[in-house]
């Protein structure tokens, strides 16, 4: 038996005056991407804004379905529309943030296992590291990457080595 660790560094800020700015008009956007969320029976708005390395913003927020599994995460809803309308373009920087009873979260968002799966195959398909912002009002974390936040993932790599 070997015991072995696994580490990951991550960023910490305490105001969004600490990021570059077009980090910040990022997650400006997210934000506002979450007052357009439809979460009628969470009534947890959560928005999602990603950079494409054409320069281009796309935002997305959580699309809720009174049949509950039918719903959809705000980050998944921006990357799916982003390799939809731009499918040549890598993601570089994706920032969540949410809205609960009128006001932005204090907790950083973070995202679920199953966007998390979803942004990977992103990852994996554009060969770029995608830069997480989990934005609560006074506490931003930043992390290098969705294998980060996903270590002993399942990708495309363990498809295409089988038998190896
Ligand atoms: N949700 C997101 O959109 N992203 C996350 O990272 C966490 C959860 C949504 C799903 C659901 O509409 C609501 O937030 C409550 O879970």
């Amino acid at each position: 038996m070997e015991e072995f660790k696994i580490e990951i560094s991550a960023k910490q800020y305490s105001s969004l005056n600490e990021l570059a700015d077009n980090d910040q008009t990022l997650i400006k956007q997210a934000l506002e991407a979450a007052q357009n969320a439809y979460a009628p029976y969470s009534e947890f708005q959560v928005g999602a804004a990603v950079l494409l390395q054409n320069g281009e913003t796309i935002c997305g927020n959580n699309q809720e379905n009174a049949a509950y599994p039918s719903g959809l995460c705000a980050e998944r809803v921006a990357m799916f529309y982003a390799n939809a309308k731009y499918p040549e373009s890598d993601i570089t920087t994706l920032a969540i943030t949410a809205i609960q009873n009128g006001e932005q979260v204090k907790i950083p968002i973070s995202p679920c296992g199953a966007c998390r799966q979803s942004l990977l195959e992103s990852e994996m398909r554009f060969k770029t590291d995608i830069r997480v912002l989990m934005v609560g009002k006074n506490r931003i974390i930043e992390f290098n990457s969705i294998s980060d936040l996903l270590p002993l993932n399942f990708s495309s790599f363990n498809l295409h080595n089988v038998g190896k």
